[in-house]
């Protein structure tokens, strides 16, 4: 079992794992990846992605890229996207001057033509980086492709091992691993670690529409920057069948070497697990058997203002004051509207994702038809089984605290379905419950002065005192449960909670985390996306009784509270705070979408 405290596991140096992902392309492996890291990362262990994509795509830039262990140097040739047909290159002359989206170096040649929908890939590259390969480069049998590829993929473990030697925990191999050879070869190669775990995970997914729908999402991958959505599905298409001639999936050859694996079919529909022994990777295995993809939204908020919160102490269980009431028959109203208003959204991105799956005309041959890859024309797919549907249900869930239960006394219970859960409780502050900060400060000093310097881990003196850390444990079997449940859920809860909750749907650091700035009469929804989740933030606005949308770029800070202990002075009167916002700007997030 996990630990509290500084000493617990996931401060302990020697508990080290390394996921491995398996799978052939647009199998929604990156998506895992991706969650699997925001929860681990919020549970508190060191976590990091190492996608061999985005290397390959560097190493193919690379003019005097070696192959190693040849023993004579050979260079690789580039796999070159524009084949040099003139009139495409004419065209491309005249866009050098545009930055290219993957380097920002000027150059590129993003011009297509009608041309370029023909067969092969004939689109262009940025003449700078040109870090496209086409799916000739994925073939099994072009020899150099292939050694680079391996090359390419064992680079990316070395620096994946000497992160964790340097301190790391866990460590995620995002590629497509899905040969025996490759895999037998990173097996062999941690070997000589001791002390990291393995954890091979396989992503299979048999849904063909899923499959169709990743597949027309892939033609916006850096890959395929500035391409002709058709040529890209073409070429991807052509990709996936080369992967899919030399694709083993996990077994026999694996389970010899007594590896630990899962295999995780139709996103969590099916689960595999075999010789799972760890903790944490039985935590692994959990959480994605929890995976679901349908529309929904999680909201948070805290509770309407109660008597304890007017008067600055902390924890207690009063219930709400005037204000709080009316915030509570606000929300209501709010979160009725609300309800109606994501079901017309869904609808249109329904209609949206279907206009564009349904603007492909691929010209991919069909030579294999029972393979999905090769479902080249729209005829055969049928693009209205792709529409998401909105769950009717919702549910509301409070803590067990007054002034949460006083928040949702205005919904119409034969909509809402409501929960009262202990574990969403406020933080305990033990020996300090019902005190002010300034009580605090005068009457436990040293106490205060521990909890400014490290609060995620500072625990309240006193019977059932907690700390961040230990709210995020509490917190674990919620998340889980949020994560498989497919309707919407609205958690009316405390200030704690709601900073601990929105690190995890917001991939917020736990540094960061005790100090989210949330005040009361927010309400913050959560939408889950194939690259994280989407944040829209509301405020109550007491002149209309309403709540105005504002800009949730900006909505998450962070306060640096800089308070003079030494001066015992109150924390109100001596606080400096400096600000700090939490998400990422535009640009970064647009970065962070590619991997
Ligand atoms: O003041 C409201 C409150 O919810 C308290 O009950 C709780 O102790 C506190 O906020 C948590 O915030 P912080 O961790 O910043 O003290």
């Amino acid at each position: 079992m996990l630990t509290l405290g500084h000493s617990d596991a996931r401060t302990d140096s020697d508990h080290k794992l390394v996921v491995v992902m398996v799978g052939l392309p647009a199998r929604g492996k990156s998506y895992i990846v991706k969650k699997l890291k925001r929860y681990l990362s919020w549970l508190g262990f060191q976590t990091k992605i190492f996608n061999v994509g985005d290397r390959r795509r560097l190493a193919g830039s690379a003019d005097d890229y070696e192959v190693s262990g040849t023993g004579t140097g050979t260079r690789l040739e580039r796999t070159k996207l524009n084949s040099g047909k003139t009139e495409l290159h004419n065209q491309q002359q005249q866009h050098q001057q545009q930055p290219c989206a993957d380097c920002n170096k000027p150059g590129v040649q993003q011009q297509h033509t009608s041309t370029a929908r023909q067969g092969d890939m004939q689109a262009a590259a940025c003449t700078q980086c040109d870090t496209r390969h086409s799916s000739t480069f994925f073939d099994p049998d072009n020899k150099k492709a292939k050694q680079l590829r391996e090359q390419v993929a064992m680079e990316v473990f070395e620096d994946l091992l000497r992160w964790l030697q340097a301190g790391g925990q866990i460590a995620i191999h995002d590629a497509t691993n899905s040969t025996i050879e490759r895999r037998s070869a990173l097996i062999n190669r941690l070997r000589s670690e001791t002390d990291v775990n393995l954890l091979f995970v396989e992503s299979i997914c048999t849904d063909k529409n899923i499959i169709n729908r990743n597949i027309r999402l892939k033609t916006q991958s850096p890959d395929y920057v500035g391409i002709d959505p058709d040529v890209a599905e073409a070429d991807f298409r052509a990709r996936l069948r080369n992967y899919e001639r030399a694709y083993r999936p996990i077994g026999a050859a694996e389970e010899k070497y007594d590896v630990q694996y899962c295999k995780i079919i139709d996103v969590g529909k099916k689960v595999i697990a075999y010789n799972i022994q760890g903790f944490l990777e039985s935590q692994v295995v959990f959480y994605l058997m929890n995976m679901n993809l349908d529309p929904r939204v999680i909201y948070i908020t805290r509770h309407g203002e109660s008597e304890d919160n007017s008067a600055g102490r902390i924890g207690g269980d009063t219930g709400l004051s005037p204000n709080g009431e009316r915030y509570a028959k606000a929300l209501a109203r709010f979160i009725d509207r609300r309800r109606l208003e994501f079901t017309a959204e869904v609808d249109e991105q329904n209609h949206r994702l279907e206009m564009f799956m349904a603007s492909g005309t691929s010209s991919g041959n069909n030579s294999e038809p029972e393979s999905v890859s090769s479902h080249s024309s729209n005829q055969s797919i049928d693009y209205s089984s792709l529409r998401l549907k909105v769950k009717p249900d919702f549910e509301i869930w409070t803590s067990m605290l007054k002034r949460t239960m006083e928040t949702v006394e205005h919904f119409d219970p034969q909509k809402y379905r409501i929960k009262n859960i202990r574990s969403l409780n406020e933080i305990y502050a033990g020996r300090c419950e019902g005190m002010t900060y300034e009580e605090i400060a005068t009457q436990f000093p040293e106490e205060f002065e521990a909890r400014q310097l490290d609060k995620f881990y500072y625990r309240y003196p006193g019977i059932g005192g907690e700390s961040y850390a230990d709210v995020v444990l509490r917190l674990q079997q919620v998340i889980v449960e949020l994560e498989r449940i497919r309707h919407s859920v609205l958690l009316v809860t405390h200030r704690a909670m709601a900073r601990t909750l929105l690190s995890y749907f917001m991939d917020i650091p736990t540094t960061h985390m005790p100090d989210m700035e949330l005040p009361l009469g927010y309400v913050y929804s959560c939408e889950p996306r194939p690259f994280g989740n989407f944040l829209r933030v509301w405020r109550y606005n007491t002149d209309t009784d309403d709540f105005d949308e504002i800009d949730s770029s900006t909505a998450l800070k962070i306060r640096y509270p800089k308070i003079i202990i030494s001066d015992r002075k109150s924390p109100a009167s001596s606080a400096h705070h400096d600000q700090h916002n939490l998400l990422p700007s535009p640009a970064e997030t647009a970065c962070s979408a590619k991997n």
